[in-house]
């Protein structure tokens, strides 16, 4: 099953800029505190050959598993050359207007369980590499090789954690609601089709809740600022953090 392409080509070569030292030392911290120990070696690429080989195989293997992916043009170490598979999901999120945000903002989500259910993992899962030809979606940027460095279901996690943050711009307006649905829409998604496979899903929920205390500490950080107290980011914290404990409540009882 290929995703739609258009005579449009994607070309990525392997001398771009690879991530420096200190973007790396940001997502790696960042990811250790969201409670996601990504490896070093993983997250700081330094051979953009390796890199883009890596990607290369990683889009023929899912392109051959049946999954929705560029399909690779050509490649000769150097470039690697894929077909357009469309206009990504922020910017279609975007002009879609604010009523029908929400379900297609949750479809996604959906869509992502039903991907790890298939036992995949994408490791840059965030509304920019995806795309949505208004009937499928199709996912790109494969150049994150954090499995089998990490877990299977804790990358799983983490890719269900970077959509959500992913749609932060849009949540702000929609409230926590929006967060619960997100995050609901995953975990009964990804129930279901791990269960049509007899596999344990990834506990989101348990997840979901060791993060809310490490949030809540930066929540806790920013309230004993004055100027940071009413910042645009602490507006976004609490209402993150309003729609993890809603989603969460759920799933303890409480
Ligand atoms: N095959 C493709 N189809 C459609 N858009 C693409 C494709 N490849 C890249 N793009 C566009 O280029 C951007 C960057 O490509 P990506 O593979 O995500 O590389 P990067 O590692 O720089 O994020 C994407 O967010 C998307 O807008
Ligand atoms: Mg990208």
């Amino acid at each position: 099953m290929n995703p739609t392409t258009t005579p449009k080509t994607w070309t990525k070569t392997a001398d771009r800029p690879l991530r420096s030292a200190w973007r790396s030392a940001g997502v790696w911290l960042l990811a250790r505190f969201m409670g996601v120990p990504v490896p070093w070696q993983a997250v700081h690429q330094r051979d953009g050959r390796a890199l883009l080989a890596y990607e290369h195989q990683r889009l023929l293997a899912l392109g051959a598993a049946g999954e929705a992916v560029p399909p690779v043009l050509a490649f000769d170490g150097h470039s690697l050359v894929t077909g357009d598979i469309g206009r990504t999901f922020d910017h279609i999120v975007n002009e879609t207007p604010l009523p029908q945000r929400l379900p297609l903002m949750c479809a996604a989500a959906e869509d992502l369980a039903g991907f790890h259910a298939r036992g995949h993992w994408h490791g840059g899962a965030q509304a920019r590499n995806l795309t949505w030809d208004g009937q499928r979606f199709a996912r790109m940027d494969f150049e994150e090789p954090l499995y089998p460095a990490m877990p299977l279901n804790q990358v799983q996690l983490y890719d269900a954690l970077q959509l959500l943050m992913s749609y932060a711009r849009f949540l702000e307006s929609m409230g926590p609601g929006a967060v619960r649905d997100v995050l609901q829409a995953y975990r009964s998604a990804s129930v279901r089709a791990f269960a049509a496979r007899g596999v344990t899903p990834p506990d989101l929920p348990s997840f979901i809740q060791r993060l809310m205390s490490r949030l809540r500490t930066v929540q806790r950080v920013l309230h004993a600022v004055p100027r940071l107290r009413e910042s645009r980011e602490a507006m976004r914290l609490r209402i993150v953090l309003d729609g993890m404990a809603a989603f969460t409540a759920q799933h303890t009882g409480h």
